[in-house]
């Protein structure tokens, strides 16, 4: 079993990894999930990760983070996500409590009462995960891991170089890739072949609670990707997740990444040394490939477990 924290900016992708982790509990310990301004303001994603932690009465803390990145102003991304962050499906008001708006520190608190090491996943931009390795430095060696969605070494999408989660805040980026914390990145490269299909999305209907909100959420989700020239929906940031749940479904390399801040055409992007002999030591596991198969099914078992079906 593996004690996790769970930074996220809700958004579609971050409500299903959350889910999935949530599903999870003999693998997966959830000890907190903290937000971070992102695929919508803070206020939006905090509010879009109560409902889905409310509608599945998980009983897991949730911090507030920062509003938005280190040096620049927040970019959202309303195109893909709406203007709730994670418009499609309707959720009822709920009180579900916000232990902390401080969620760096939460954390800090968090890693440092247990007594093994915690693993960080970062769904979001890397704004509180970079503010908690540089505030609190000694936290360092009780991460096990930060298992990130980010970046791409071929290509990004929110510039023809750069992935949404590392444009929006590169300095941080950077922080994390160069703190000697091991992290694995589910960049473009392999969450984009972790798609669902329309088909499987339809699947989804009149099969339990979880399920119609899942199938509300890729519905919106599958819709929005066409502007993109997408036709299947690629659960990006359930990737993070799944390589915690089975390692095997990826295939990957261990690279030195270094992440662009300059403020040129190619800021956010992610470059992997990928000469024979690398200047500077390997510090990022990149995935590369995925059984698709394996990951489809198990979100389609998550979604069993959670509906009890
Ligand atoms: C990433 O950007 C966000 O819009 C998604 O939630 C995911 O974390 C994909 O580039
Ligand atoms: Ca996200």
């Amino acid at each position: 079993m593996r004690n996790i924290i769970i930074d996220c900016d809700p958004g579609h992708d971050d409500a299903i990894a959350l889910l999935v982790a949530l599903a999870n509990p003999e693998k997966l310990n959830v000890l907190a999930v903290t937000t971070i301004g992102g695929n919508q303001t803070i206020e939006k994603v905090t509010k879009n990760a109560k409902n889905i932690l409310a509608y599945v009465n998980a009983n897991v803390p949730l911090a507030i983070g920062q509003e938005g990145p280190l040096v620049k102003p927040l970019n959202t991304a309303p195109e893909a996500h709406g203007d709730t962050g994670m418009d499609g499906p309707y959720f009822k008001d709920n009180n579900y409590p916000i232990v902390s708006d401080n969620a760096v520190l939460y954390m800090y608190q968090t890693i440092m009462a247990q007594e093994g090491r915690v693993t960080l996943v970062g769904l979001g931009p890397l704004t509180n995960i970079a503010l908690l390795l540089k505030t609190f430095p000694e936290v360092k060696s009780k991460i096990e891991m930060i298992s990130i969605m980010g970046g791409g070494i071929r290509r990004g999408n929110m510039t023809a170089t750069a992935e949404f989660n590392i444009y929006v805040d590169p300095e941080a980026a950077k922080i994390v890739f160069s703190s000697g914390v091991q992290v694995v990145m589910s960049g473009l490269d392999v969450t984009e072949k972790a798609y669902v299909t329309l088909d499987e999305i339809e699947s989804l209907q009149n099969r339990g609670e979880v399920h119609t909100l899942v199938y509300e959420l890729l519905k919106f989700y599958n819709e929005s990707g066409k502007q993109f020239g997408f036709v299947d929906s690629p659960i990006h940031d359930l990737c993070a997740i799944c390589y915690l749940l089975d390692p095997t479904m990826f295939t990957g390399k261990r690279y030195h990444v270094d992440v662009v801040t300059d403020d040129c055409m190619t800021r956010g992007m992610t470059i992997a040394d990928r000469r024979l002999k690398p200047a500077q030591v390997e510090n990022v596991l990149v995935l590369e490939d995925i059984d698709r198969e394996a990951y489809v099914h198990s979100l389609f078992q998550a979604l069993a477990r959670l509906d009890n079906i």
